[in-house]
């Protein structure tokens, strides 16, 4: 049987910061309110010069360095985004150009943020099924561009990044060892895009918290583990309450649970790929330990996938 793992990460987020006190002076609302309801303090935007390929090409670039492969090497790209340039040709195509990962077959995978659990969840499938060797998992999002900057209900949520990983094969007993993946279409109303995000907040509270703690459940369940066993929570980036919520039905203490949404507030399918690097940099995650990722997005969907560190 073949292990599949996370073996390379990148992350990339833009240079400008929106702080909450920017917002008060475009909109009518208040630091105050955005840090105790959400817990995010700012933001990251991208400039006109900076489309989502372009920030996935950064965040790819690292994780292939990171990886020590050639990009050659790489047999899949899987681009988990809601904001690519275009509808065609994908972010994945376009990095498979600019990466020149020529032997690579390439898509974009649209599960708003829960996209990085469905890329990660599909690249394992196809290792240890021997298919493939390598997979570049991209999680990535400008929603400035589909933000509609007088809505304050969603304009104080949103930040643009990119985070990357490179699945291939790890040793016995590393690697995923189970992922939890699901849709409730009959909540799509509750947040979709025509030309801007719309929401309703409450009903995607109520469903997140919902969720995000029974994914985390069963995907330690999946893993054969007990909760016990988990050493550390990498919750998608949507809100400090929320991501408390998970963090609680795992009994897990506060230093156990990455938090970097008071830094770039809810960047979708970014979110867990950037703060998995940020927790690698923070030495935080060492080998051995065991890692749940969970996320919930529009759709809706909702995804874990649970790792024991190492390659
Ligand atoms: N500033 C000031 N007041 C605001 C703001 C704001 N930015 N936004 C809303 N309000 C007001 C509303 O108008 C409303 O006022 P009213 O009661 O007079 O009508 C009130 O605040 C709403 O208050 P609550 O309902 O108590 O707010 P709540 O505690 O539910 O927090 C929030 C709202 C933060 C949106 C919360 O519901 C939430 O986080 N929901 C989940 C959202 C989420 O995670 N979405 C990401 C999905 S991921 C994806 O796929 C992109």
């Amino acid at each position: 049987m073949l292990n599949a793992g996370i073996i390379g990460v990148g992350r990339y987020v833009p240079e400008k910061v929106v702080k909450n006190t920017d917002l008060e002076k475009i909109m009518d609302t208040s630091d105050e309110w955005i840090r105790t309801r959400t817990g995010i303090e700012e933001r990251r935007i991208a400039g006109d010069d900076m489309d989502t390929s372009d920030m996935a090409f950064e965040a790819a670039k690292n994780a292939i360095e990171h990886a020590g492969i050639s990009p050659k090497e790489i047999d899949l790209i899987l681009v988990a985004t809601v904001t690519p340039d275009q509808p065609f040709p994908t972010v994945a195509c376009m990095l498979q150009d600019r990466l020149g990962a020529t032997n690579a077959a390439a898509m974009d995978i649209s599960a708003a943020c829960a996209g990085f659990m469905y890329g990660l969840a599909t690249a394992q499938q196809f290792i240890v099924s021997g298919t493939y060797r390598y997979v570049l998992v991209v999680g990535v999002e400008k929603l400035s561009k589909i933000t509609d900057w007088s809505d304050r209900n969603t304009a104080v949520l949103f930040g643009d990044g990119a985070g990357a990983a490179v699945v291939g094969p790890v040793s016995e007993g590393r690697g995923i060892l189970a992922f939890d993946l699901g849709a409730d279409g009959s909540g799509g109303k509750y947040l979709y895009q025509d030309r801007y995000i719309h929401m309703n907040g409450r009903e995607v509270f109520k469903f997140a918290v919902r969720q995000m703690g029974e994914s985390c459940i069963r995907v330690i369940e999946k893993a054969g583990l007990s909760k016990e066993d988990v050493d550390f929570l990498i919750p998608h980036q949507a809100n400090i309450r929320i991501m408390e919520s998970a963090r609680q039905r795992l009994e897990l203490p506060v230093e156990k649970m990455s938090k970097t949404v008071h830094k770039y507030g809810n960047t979708s399918a970014a979110s867990i790929p950037i703060s998995l690097v940020e927790e690698l940099e923070a030495g935080k995650i060492k080998d051995d330990q065991v890692i749940v990722m969970v996320g919930f997005g529009g759709g809706l969907t909702w995804g874990a996938v649970l790792l024991r560190w190492g390659r």
